[in-house]
């Protein structure tokens, strides 16, 4: 049997401005992740390998799925990195406890969980930049400008300041985060969401990318104010962030419900995550306002809340 899991992810700041180019700030979410094992089967067919994905209650043979399945791509796309044929029947069983298509990375952890299991069982180690490299082509599929910003911080699994199409920076908190997240209990396309924005930036070329550069510039403020651990700081840049992506027409009544209610219960600052139109949205607390930041999120509608820390 071989195992391998991957993170998801929070983009603290500059979604949506990093697809243009503006830098972004992402963490890993080490404590909710994907799990991939693979074992071998007595399967009838001696080169092929069965899927298995419990989440979302699918079984297939990866022979028999379609090319744009990501799960497939992903397989598919590691065996050829690696240069190896299948040469026994597998059986590939996917775990998560990260929500899908809520903004926290399942697509990217879901492909790197699969690349390393592979890579593990077939004894070809990968290198994480080759991991991420891999990862992003099947994101691609999820829609097809993707920044990279998730299928880097998932695969080095560190906090990360990104600029697209340069090498992801790591760096180090100056201070541990507690962070509450919250679902506003409808699911986003990334795809979607990104295009409808690409279509209002296309109308409006100057407000958008007005709009992108002071989240540019909010995200180099914020990157200072993590590495110094300075939490109040980056709670209210978090504010500003969220205001932003308001204008950017990225957010819906139910996140900035949630993002309301966290602050009122006495978060340092809140803002939607990832995507927007639907998914989670994140808050920075203290270890005294946590379970009182939960309660109000759940109270104010969130379907799903995960209290965490991201340990400096
Ligand atoms: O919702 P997610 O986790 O797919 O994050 C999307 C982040 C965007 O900046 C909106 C898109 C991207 O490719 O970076």
């Amino acid at each position: 049997m071989t195992q391998a899991s991957a993170p998801g992810k929070v983009i603290l700041f500059g979604e949506h401005a990093v697809v243009y180019g503006q830098p972004a700030l992402a963490i890993p979410l080490s404590d909710v992740r994907t799990t991939v094992t693979i074992e071998t089967s007595h399967a009838a067919d001696p080169h092929s390998i069965h899927i298995i994905a419990k989440d979302i209650g699918r079984s297939y043979w990866l022979h028999e799925s379609e090319d744009r399945d990501p799960l497939a791509f992903a397989i598919r796309l590691t065996l050829e990195a690696i240069g190896l044929e299948v040469e026994a029947p597998l059986e590939l069983v996917i775990e998560s406890d990260i929500p899908i298509a809520s903004g926290l990375g399942s697509g990217a952890a879901a492909s790197i969980a699969i690349i390393r299991s592979l890579a593990q069982h077939f004894k070809a180690p990968l290198e994480d930049r080759m991991v991420s490299e891999l990862a992003y082509q099947v994101e691609q599929i999820h829609h097809g400008t993707p920044s990279g910003i998730d299928n880097n911080v998932i695969a080095f699994e560190t906090p990360l300041y990104y600029v697209r199409e340069q090498a992801p920076q790591p760096f180090s908190l100056g201070q541990s985060l507690d962070l509450v997240l919250g679902h506003s209990g409808m699911t986003s396309h990334t795809g979607e969401v990104v295009g409808a924005l690409r279509t209002r930036l296309q109308a409006e070329p100057d407000t958008y990318n007005a709009i992108f550069e002071q989240i540019g510039s909010l995200v180099a403020q914020a990157y200072q104010a993590l590495q110094v651990g300075e939490l109040g700081h980056i709670g209210r840049l978090m504010n500003q962030n969220h205001a932003l992506l308001q204008a950017l027409g990225v957010s819906i009544e139910a996140l900035d419900r949630l993002v309301d209610s966290a602050r009122s219960a006495g978060a340092l600052g809140a803002k939607l995550s990832g995507a927007g139109a639907g998914g989670f949205m994140v808050a920075v607390v203290t270890p005294n306002t946590q379970g009182e930041v939960a309660e109000a999120l759940r109270h104010a509608g969130a379907v799903h809340v995960i209290s965490t820390k991201v340990v400096a």
